[in-house]
């Protein structure tokens, strides 16, 4: 249907209805209840809102989410039950967003 929104997140298909003007971030944390993929500046600054499209970093915040049409999403909650990178070189106290180490990998933080 055209009216219909096509996605997969996090390895499960879903069908929603189009909401103008809805981002990526409004439609994971909103209507599928992923709530791990945080709102905070909403001006591409921070990078709290990030997930994976298709394998691609976006700031799901300024991401249309009818944009992922057809896409694959990656959040945060599509990681659980992974098991970190052993060789991830964490030190307490630095202040690194995991989700994101995750995502790229700790050679490009
Ligand atoms: S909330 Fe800060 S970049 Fe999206």
């Amino acid at each position: 249907m055209e009216n219909q929104l096509n996605l997969g997140v996090n390895g499960s298909s879903h069908s929603l209805p189009i909401l103008p003007g809805e981002t990526l971030a409004d439609l994971l944390r909103n209507r599928l209840h992923l709530t791990g993929t945080k709102i905070a500046c909403e001006e591409s600054e921070c990078g709290a809102c990030t997930v994976l499209v298709d394998g691609e970093p976006v700031l799901s915040c300024m991401y249309p989410a009818q944009r992922a049409a057809g896409k694959s999403v990656l959040s945060i909650e599509g990681l659980a039950g992974q098991t970190p990178s052993p060789t991830l070189p964490l030190e307490k106290g630095k202040g690194v967003c995991l989700l994101l180490v995750e995502l790229f990998g700790h050679s490009r933080i």
